[in-house]
């Protein structure tokens, strides 16, 4: 069904008020191309969303959104070690964690809990806990939105990097993701090493996968306010990366910072730090504010606009950079 003047309030995880031109869920690969092909949508332009987990709204959305919602689960392969499974763009993120959990296949436990859909997943190629979804995926299926013909890429040409790949670079903008394929283990390996988790799970004896999904839902609940109750998309901004020397300086003048392992010569530094630094975190400003419990989430209260939100990001930022010199970049798309 196509929607005129969708509003698209309970479409984005901020809550903020928007409205799309036209709206579509299709749930399969030939309605999509239908659509694309419909005399009406000629010229628009097309935004392609999952959950709206990522989105921050500026203004009304003048064009066709499109919300691929095809929701199959195949297995389409199996040795003795792995599991493929090809799974469709629509179908909760989260959702698929747990259908891995249930029948004991392993890589993507540590994604547990994170909002969003199996299609947004590799575009910015999410990540947490020590893990990323680039760990698992096999190859992305999407439609050209130029020519509507059918493609597959490999890992390799998604050239996936932190928060990255070539669905925010070449191809941004040039495709709707249809299907992911994965490649999951039969004989897991947690990877409990980072802090938080390894904390969490210090009572539990050979923690298995569902122990460490628990654990991760856990953190993430007491840690990450609920789009439910209030207005977020996570993490807003991305962790810089600097060269290694800038962060072991910045860490020798503040002994409370902590750095992660960066491709070499490079560390990240937690942007909540930073943020945290210049005393923006717990305040609220109008209908917008800083999450008491982790910096690097925005939050927008009932009323908050869009513009109100990119303010205050923009001042988060100056205030960064004026007091480190170091830029912060926005992880969530602005349209
Ligand atoms: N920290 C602060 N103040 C805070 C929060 C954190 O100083 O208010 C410092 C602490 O030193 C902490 C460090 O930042 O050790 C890292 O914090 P956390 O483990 O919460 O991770 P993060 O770097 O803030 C990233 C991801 C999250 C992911 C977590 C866990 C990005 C942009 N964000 O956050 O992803 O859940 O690691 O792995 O890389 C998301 O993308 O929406 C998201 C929530």
């Amino acid at each position: 069904m196509i929607t005129e003047n969708k509003e698209l309030k309970k479409l984005n995880t901020l809550g903020l008020k928007a409205k799309a031109r036209w709206y579509a869920q299709p749930a399969d690969v030939t309605s999509i191309k239908s659509l694309l092909s419909d005399t009406r949508f000629k010229g628009m332009q097309i935004l392609v969303t999952g959950s709206g987990s990522n989105l921050l709204y500026s203004k009304d959305f003048n064009g066709l959104l499109i919300r691929p919602d095809i929701t199959s689960i195949t297995v389409t392969g199996e040795d003795e070690n792995s599991v493929y499974l090809r799974a469709g763009a629509g179908i909760n993120w989260d959702t698929f964690v747990a259908y891995c959990v249930d029948r004991g296949w392993g890589g993507v436990e540590n994604l547990s809990h994170i909002p969003g859909c199996v299609g947004a997943s590799p575009v910015q190629n999410i990540g947490a806990y020590g893990s990323e979804v680039a760990d698992t995926v096999v190859c992305v299926e999407f439609i050209d939105l130029e020519t509507y013909t059918d493609h597959s890429i490999s890992k390799d040409e998604c050239r996936f990097g932190y928060r990255d790949s070539i669905f925010k670079r070449e191809l941004k903008s040039k495709t709707i993701i249809t299907y992911v394929t994965f490649c999951l283990s039969k004989f897991p390996v947690i990877n409990a090493n980072y802090s938080d988790v390894a904390t969490e799970l210090s009572g539990v004896k050979n923690p298995g996968l569902y122990d460490v999904r628990k654990a991760i839902i856990d953190i993430r609940k007491r840690k990450l306010p609920d789009p439910e109750v209030i207005g977020n998309a996570g993490s807003f901004f991305k962790n810089p990366v600097v060269p290694e020397n800038i962060a072991i300086s910045l860490q020798n003048e503040n002994p409370t910072l902590k750095i992660f392992p960066a491709p070499s010569g490079f560390s990240k530094i937690p942007a909540a730090w930073l943020i945290e630094q210049c005393g923006y975190k717990g305040k609220r400003f109008g209908n917008v504010g800083v999450h008491p419990n982790q910096a690097l989430v925005l939050v927008a209260y009932e009323g908050a606009t869009g513009e109100e939100l990119i303010n205050l990001a923009n001042s988060i930022k100056n205030s960064v950079f004026d007091k480190f010199k170091i830029e912060i970049e926005p992880e969530v798309n602005i349209v």
